[in-house]
C-alpha cells in the first residue's frame, strides 16, 4: 500500500479509538464544576509523548508527583533548583491546567542538611525562606497548595519532625504560605483519613483548632491510596467529609489510586477497581465542598505502585474499566 494510503488509514483508527473512548473526563468534569487532576512527573513530559498527549487531554489539573517537595527544590541550604517545577508549571499552563503545589511541610523526602541541630530561630528562618521562595515564585500561577502533608501518623499522634524544633511550626507555615500567595488556597492533605476512625478523628480536631486560631486553611486533602477491600465504605466516607465540610473547608480528593492485587480473577478485579472508583467520585460528586478529584498519577507503567495496576489507564495508555467508569458517572444526572 503506497505511505499515504497507511497514513489515512492509521488516522482513521486514531479518531476510531478516541471516538470509543468518548469525551475526555475533563470535558465531563467541567460541565459538573469539578477539577479532575493526576500527579506528574515532568522528565516523563519529555520521554514520553503519548504521556503529555493523555495527559493535557483527560485532566485540567496536575500537581507534581515529587519535583516539588523540600528534597527536589532546596538540596543544599538557600540553594533552590526549579528547573523541573517550571517545566510541569509550563506544561500546566500552556495546556489550562490547574496546578496542585505539593508539599511544603512533610516528614518525607526532606534534603540531609535540614536534619542538623538548628535552634528555633534558625529553623524559623529555614522555614519562611523556603516557604517565601517557593510559593512566591508561583505567586498567581498555583491554585493550592498542600502547606501540610501527613502530619498525623498511624496512630492517631503528630509524626516526629525536624521542624519540630519551631513551636507551632505548622501555624506559622500556614502563615508564611498566605503571605506568599494570597490568593493560592491552602490546604492540610493526608491518607487513610478518608473514613470515622481515630486517624481522622485526630486530623478533624487539629483542622478545627487552626481554624479557631484564625490559621489561614481553606481546604482538606484526602489521598484515597486504597486497595480492592475499600474501607471505609462510601456511606462513611461522605459522613466524614461532611463534618469537614462543617469546618467550612473545601475538600479534595488529592492522590487517588486502587492496588488490583488480590484474590478473584482479573477481570474481576477490575470491575471492583473500577466501582471503587465510581464511588470515590459519587461521594466527592454528592459533596457541594468537593471540588477536585485527583489520581496519583496517569499509566500503570509509571505508579509508584506499578506493580499492582492502580491507575486507569494501563502501562499502554489503554483505559481500563475504571476509566469508563468515571467517564459515566461524570455523564450522570
Ligand atoms: O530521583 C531519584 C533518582 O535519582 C534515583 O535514581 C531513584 C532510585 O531509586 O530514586 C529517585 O527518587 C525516587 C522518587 O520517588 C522519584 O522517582 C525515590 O527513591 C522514591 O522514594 C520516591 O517515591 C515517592 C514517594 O512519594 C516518596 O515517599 C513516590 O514517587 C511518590 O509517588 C510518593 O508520593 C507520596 C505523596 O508525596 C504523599 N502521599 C503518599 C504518596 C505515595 O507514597
Amino acid at each position: 500500500m503506497p505511505l499515504h494510503l497507511w497514513s489515512v488509514l492509521l488516522l482513521g483508527l486514531g479518531l476510531l479509538a478516541l471516538a470509543q473512548s468518548g469525551p475526555p473526563l475533563r470535558t465531563l468534569a467541567e460541565k459538573r464544576g469539578l477539577q479532575i487532576g493526576a500527579a506528574v512527573e515532568p522528565n516523563l513530559l519529555l520521554q514520553d509523548p503519548e504521556y503529555a498527549r493523555v495527559l493535557a487531554r483527560e485532566f485540567n489539573l496536575l500537581v507534581a508527583e515529587n519535583v516539588m517537595k523540600w528534597g527536589a527544590l532546596q538540596t543544599a541550604r538557600g540553594q533552590f533548583n526549579f528547573g523541573a517545577a517550571d517545566l510541569l508549571v509550563d506544561f500546566a499552563q500552556k495546556n489550562q491546567m490547574a496546578i496542585r503545589g505539593h508539599t511544603l511541610v512533610w516528614h518525607q523526602q526532606l534534603p540531609r542538611w535540614i536534619y542538623d541541630r538548628f535552634t528555633p530561630a534558625e529553623m524559623e528562618a529555614i522555614l519562611h525562606q523556603h516557604i517565601q521562595t517557593v510559593v512566591g515564585r508561583y505567586r498567581g500561577k498555583i491554585a493550592y497548595w498542600d502547606v501540610a502533608n501527613e502530619v498525623i501518623g498511624d496512630d492517631a499522634r503528630p509524626r516526629t519532625t525536624p521542624f519540630d524544633v519551631l513551636p507551632d511550626y505548622l501555624e506559622k507555615a500556614f502563615r508564611y504560605a498566605r503571605a506568599a500567595d494570597p490568593k493560592a488556597k491552602l490546604f492540610y492533605n493526608d491518607y487513610g483519613a478518608e473514613g470515622l476512625g481515630p486517624k481522622s478523628d485526630a486530623i478533624y480536631a487539629l483542622l478545627k483548632s487552626l481554624k479557631e486560631k484564625g490559621v489561614p486553611l481553606d481546604g482538606v486533602g484526602f489521598q484515597a491510596h486504597l486497595d480492592l477491600n475499600f474501607s471505609p465504605e462510601a456511606a462513611r466516607m461522605a459522613e466524614n467529609l461532611e463534618r469537614f465540610a462543617r469546618l467550612g473547608l473545601e475538600i479534595h480528593i488529592t492522590e487517588m489510586d486502587v492496588r488490583l492485587s488480590g484474590p478473584g480473577s482479573r477481570a474481576e478485579r477490575l470491575r471492583k477497581q473500577a466501582q471503587i472508583y465510581q464511588e470515590v467520585l459519587q461521594v466527592c460528586l454528592r459533596q457541594p465542598r468537593c471540588k477536585v478529584f485527583t489520581l496519583w498519577g496517569v499509566s500503570d507503567a509509571y505508579s509508584w505502585r506499578a506493580a499492582s495496576e492502580p491507575l486507569i489507564f494501563d502501562a499502554d495508555y489503554q483505559p481500563k474499566p475504571a476509566y469508563f467508569a468515571l467517564q459515566r458517572t461524570l455523564q450522570q444526572p
